[in-house]
C-alpha cells in the first residue's frame, strides 16, 4: 500500500523539481489542465498506459483501440488513465536488428515510468522485443505493472492453403529459392501472409513471450492468445485497466509477482509450448533485473521431464487462433499443473492455481496434447556444452530434423553475415549436405546485436537438389518462426574470442543432442595457435552514441544480453539445481 498510504499518489508522485512541493503540484496541474481535466479527475490514482503504436509496426496496429479499452477499464474502476508514448520495435524495421534496440526500449520504459506520476502502468506490447523490454523496464522501475499484448494476427489463405507469418514466409521463400514456385506465385503469397494486424500467428517469439508472461503472472489470466482483431482482445484490455487499478490499491510490485518460482513456471511453459529460443534470452534478462539468475543446465534438466504439448508451427501444424479456440494457455497450464508452482501470485490478486481452477472446463480439442501423450517427448529446447561452447549453446530440438540431432560433419565457415550473404549461393562453394555450416561474428558484440542470422539459408545449389535441412552453428539467434537443426547462442561468442572464432573450413564438428555435446575435433595445440592470431571485429560507428554504449555494455546470451550496468547483483538462482 506504500504509494497510497504515504499520500504520494496520482499527481503528487515525484514532486521534487522546485524545492517547493506545493508550487510543483500547482504547476503540474496547471499544465495538465490544458488538456481539459477537472480537479476531480486529477485527485484520483493515475494509471499510466505505455502506448507503442507506430506506423512502422503492424504487430501493434490495434494498439489505439486497446488504449481506449484500457482507459475504459481504468475509469470503470475509478482511476484516471493517462497514456504516454515509448519507442516501438518491429522485427522487420529495426536496422541492424531489433535485439540491438531491446535494451534501449527497456531503458526508455523504465525511465518514463519513473519520471511521470503514475500509481501503476499498463504496458501494451506485442512484437518480439517489446514485451521483454517493457517488463525489464517495469521490473527495474518497481511500480505495479500489468502487461497487455496486442495479440496474434489471423491466418490468411493462399490458393486454398492456410498461411500465416512467418513460418510460412520462410517455407514459401525456401520453395522459391529452390525454383519450385515462380515470381508470380511468390508475389501472390506475399499479400496473404499477414492478413490482419497483430503479432505473428505461430509459436514465434511474440506468441511465446505472451504465453510465458501469462505463466509468469504479469498478464491478466487467460489473455495470451486472443487474436488482435477479436472482441476478446478488447475485453482483455478493459480487464487489464481494471486490474491495474486494483494492483495499485494493493501496492503489488513486479518483484512480488516475478519471483524465482514464477520464472520456473515461465521456463516450464516455454519448454511445453515448443516456444522460441529467443524467449530464453529474454526471460534471463527479465529475471536478471530482479537479481535472479537463470541457470542453463538446470533449465535443460527441466526440459528432460517437460514434454512439448502444443502442436503449433514451427514445431507442429496449427496457429495461435487455434490455440485460443482450444482454451488458450489455460489448457496448457491445466495439463502442466503437476509441474508448476501453483501458489505463485498473478496480477489478478489470485494465485496461478486458483486461476487455473476457476477457468472454464476443458473440452475436446487437437491443439494441446495431454501430458501422458505429448507432441514431443522432451522440452523444445536443449542446452549443449562442449569445447565449442564452454558457456553453453542451445538447439530447438522439437523443430529439428531427427536424423541430424546426432551428426558429425566438415565445417564450412562464414566469418560474418556479409561473408555468408556473398558466398552462400556461389555455385563454386565447396559444400555438401553432410557438411556443417558455421557462422562467426553474429553474436551480441559481433554483428552487433545478435541478429536472427542463425537460420542460415541452405546453399542454393543444395536447395536445388532438394536439401531442406543441414546442421547450422552460430553465436546468433534464430527467429521463433524458423525451424531446422540449428545450434544457436554459443557462449562465449566469436567476437569475444570464443572457440567459435577458431573454427576453420574443413574442421570436424560433432553434434550429439542426446548427450548434449558440441565438440570441435581439433587438437588443443592447433587451437592455441589460432587463438594467438585472433583479432576482434571492428564496427563502423562504434566510437559514439548508442552503438558505443551497446558494445561497451552488452552481456553474453547466457546473461540475457542486458547491459551490465542495468543488472543488480545476482542473489537467487532459477531453476534450482535440483529442479
Ligand atoms: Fe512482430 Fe512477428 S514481426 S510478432
Ligand atoms: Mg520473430
Amino acid at each position: 500500500m506504500a504509494p497510497m498510504d504515504s499520500g504520494e499518489r496520482g499527481m503528487r508522485k515525484g514532486l521534487t523539481s522546485y524545492g517547493d512541493a506545493g508550487f510543483s503540484l500547482f504547476l503540474r496541474k496547471a499544465f495538465i489542465k490544458g488538456m481539459g481535466y477537472s480537479d476531480d479527475a486529477l485527485e484520483r490514482p493515475i494509471i499510466g498506459i505505455a502506448n507503442t503504436y507506430s506506423g512502422y509496426n503492424a504487430c501493434h496496429a490495434n494498439v489505439p483501440d486497446l488504449v481506449e479499452a484500457v482507459k475504459r477499464g481504468v475509469m470503470l474502476a475509478g482511476a484516471l488513465p493517462v497514456e504516454f508514448p515509448t519507442i516501438s520495435i518491429h522485427e522487420a524495421f529495426s536496422h541492424p536488428t531489433s535485439m540491438f534496440l531491446r535494451n534501449l526500449m527497456a531503458m526508455d520504459t523504465e525511465e518514463l515510468v519513473r519520471a511521470q506520476p503514475m500509481d501503476a502502468v499498463v504496458l501494451i506490447g506485442g512484437c518480439d522485443k517489446t514485451v521483454p523490454a517493457q517488463l525489464m523496464g517495469a521490473a527495474s522501475a518497481g511500480i505495479p505493472a500489468v502487461q497487455l499484448v496486442s495479440g496474434p494476427m489471423l491466418t490468411g489463405s493462399h490458393r486454398g492453403q492456410r498461411v500465416g507469418a512467418c513460418t510460412d514466409c520462410r517455407h514459401f521463400w525456401g520453395r522459391y529459392r529452390a525454383g519450385e514456385i515462380d515470381d508470380r506465385e511468390i508475389a501472390e503469397v506475399n499479400d496473404q501472409l499477414v492478413p490482419t494486424g497483430g503479432t505473428c500467428g505461430v509459436m514465434g517469439t511474440a506468441s511465446t513471450m505472451a504465453c510465458v508472461v501469462e505463466a509468469l503472472g504479469m498478464m491478466v489470466p487467460g489473455s495470451a492468445t486472443a487474436p488482435a482483431v477479436s472482441a476478446d482482445r478488447r475485453r482483455i484490455a478493459e480487464m487489464s485497466g481494471r486490474c491495474a487499478v486494483q494492483l495499485a490499491a494493493r501496492g503489488t510490485t513486479p518483484e512480488q509477482i516475478m519471483t524465482r518460482q514464477a520464472f520456473e513456471n515461465a521456463l516450464t511453459v516455454l519448454l511445453a509450448i515448443g516456444g522460441s529460443t529467443n524467449a530464453l534470452v529474454h526471460l534471463t534478462a527479465m529475471a536478471g533485473r530482479l537479481g535472479i539468475k537463470v541457470d542453463l543446465d538446470a533449465f535443460d534438466r527441466i526440459g528432460r521431464r517437460v514434454p512439448v504439448l502444443v502442436d503449433l508451427k514451427p514445431s507442429g501444424k496449427h496457429y495461435m487462433q487455434d490455440l485460443h479456440m482450444a482454451g488458450g494457455l489455460t489448457t496448457v497450464l491445466r495439463e502442466l499443473k503437476p509441474l508448476l508452482h501453483l501458489d505463485c501470485l498473478t496480477v489478478s490478486g489470485n494465485t496461478l492455481g486458483e486461476e487455473i481452477d476457476s477457468a472454464p472446463d476443458s473440452w475436446a480439442q487437437e491443439i494441446v496434447a495431454p501430458l501422458s501423450s505429448p507432441v514431443y517427448p522432451q522440452g523444445g529446447i536443449a542446452v549443449l556444452r562442449g569445447n565449442l561452447a564452454p558457456g553453453g549453446a542451445i538447439v530447438k530440438q522439437s523443430a529439428a530434423t531427427p536424423g541430424l540431432l546426432k551428426h558429425t560433419g566438415r565445417a564450412v565457415v562464414f566469418t560474418s553475415i556479409e561473408d555468408l550473404t556473398t558466398r552462400i549461393d556461389d555455385p563454386d562453394l565447396d559444400v555438401t549436405a553432410d557438411d556443417i555450416l558455421v557462422l562467426q561474428n553474429a553474436g551480441p558484440k559481433g554483428a552487433p546485436g545478435m541478429p536472427e542470422a542463425g537460420y542460415m539459408p541452405i546453399p542454393r545449389k543444395l536447395a536445388n537438389q532438394g536439401v531442406k535441412d543441414m546442421v547450422r552453428i552460430s553465436d546468433a539467434r534464430m527467429s521463433g518462426t524458423a525451424s531446422g537443426t540449428i545450434v544457436l547462442h554459443i557462449v562465449p561468442e566469436s567476437a569475444e574470442g570464443g572457440p567459435l572464432a577458431l573454427v576453420r573450413d574443413g574442421d570436424t564438428i560433432e553434434l550429439d543432442v542426446a548427450t548434449r555435446r558440441l565438440e570441435l575435433m581439433v587438437a588443443e595445440s592447433v587451437l592455441e595457435e589460432r587463438r594467438a592470431e585472433f583479432t576482434p571485429p571492428r564496427h563502423a560507428g562504434a566510437e559514439r552514441g548508442y552503438k558505443k554504449l551497446f558494445l561497451d555494455s552488452v552481456l553474453q546470451a547466457d546473461e540475457g544480453c542486458d547491459f551490465a550496468f542495468l543488472v543488480p547483483e545476482t542473489n537467487d538462482v532459477t531453476p534450482r539445481g535440483n529442479a
